[in-house]
């Protein structure tokens, strides 16, 4: 039998909807606890069932646990965020040197994620006119993987201030790969309510109505659905507007 006729009760679509919610990018919180081997199979099985364009799967996950090799990416990390700040100016500057923006040495574990252009040959189905496909492939991935840890109750991090073909030799991944994704992971002593970068003032959710055109990019959305819009964001956020 081909067909199957599943459908979620309502509390399993609220239990989505809150690992959405609660999904956090994880820097300072996490734990020196080791990941174990059956919660990562399960992510890693959770990554492998994203979409991707033609069926083409290019993705690889390269698992780092040595500690050694770990500094050495914190490393290159130091010194592209050297240079990361001396980009922003003023105040800006001041804010970005006081963000945590990776946990490197913490999490116990690190996972990178590449992506494969050529896996399913030149051509192919879905990718013949917008070639970036794959690319958004692999990243479909990653965002499974973020979501499957937070329902394992794991934190993941996204870092990617990095030259990537630094860390593409010191890593010993091949020169025709992508670097998709650089992720710690591990067991947190908690996670935030926020983003980090919203409670340190760097920016704030935008305003979802503001987002959404409808038929043109000139027209915005009905009353309808921005009232019912505005409903849903205040169950999330009760003391603001988006
Ligand atoms: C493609 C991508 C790259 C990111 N790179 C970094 C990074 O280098 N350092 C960092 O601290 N956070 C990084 N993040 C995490 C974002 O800062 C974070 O998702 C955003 O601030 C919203 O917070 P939240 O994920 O907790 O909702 C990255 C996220 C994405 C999607």
């Amino acid at each position: 039998m081909n067909n199957q006729n599943i459908s979620f009760s309502i509390e399993e679509r609220e239990t989505l909807y809150n690992i959405i919610f609660n999904r956090r990018d994880v820097r300072a919180e996490f734990t020196s606890q080791p990941i174990e081997d059956e919660i990562l199979a399960r992510l890693l099985v959770a990554a492998h069932h994203a979409p991707s364009v033609g069926f083409m799967q290019p993705w690889n996950f390269l698992l780092i646990d040595e500690k050694e090799t770990q500094k050495k990416v914190h490393k290159l990390f130091d010194e592209a965020n050297k240079e990361a700040s001396e980009m922003f100016e003023g105040q800006r500057k001041n804010l970005y040197q006081n963000l945590k923006l990776e946990g490197l040495l913490k999490a116990p574990l690190h996972v990178c994620i590449t992506c494969d252009r050529e896996r399913a040959g030149p051509v192919v189905l879905g990718r013949t006119h917008m070639s970036n496909m794959d690319l958004y492939s692999t990243v479909c991935a990653v965002q499974n993987f973020w979501l499957a840890a937070r329902a394992e109750n794991i934190g993941v991090g996204w870092v990617s201030i990095f030259h990537e073909d630094e860390l593409k030799q010191l890593l010993g991944i091949p020169e025709t790969l992508h670097i998709i994704a650089y992720l710690t992971v591990g067991h947190v002593s908690s996670f935030n309510k926020k983003p980090d970068l919203e409670r340190k003032g760097w920016r704030k959710r935008l305003n979802l109505k503001e987002l959404i055109k409808h038929n043109n990019w000139q027209e915005s959305t009905n009353d309808n659905l921005t009232s019912l819009i505005d409903k849903e964001l205040k169950k999330q956020n009760p003391d603001e507007r988006n």
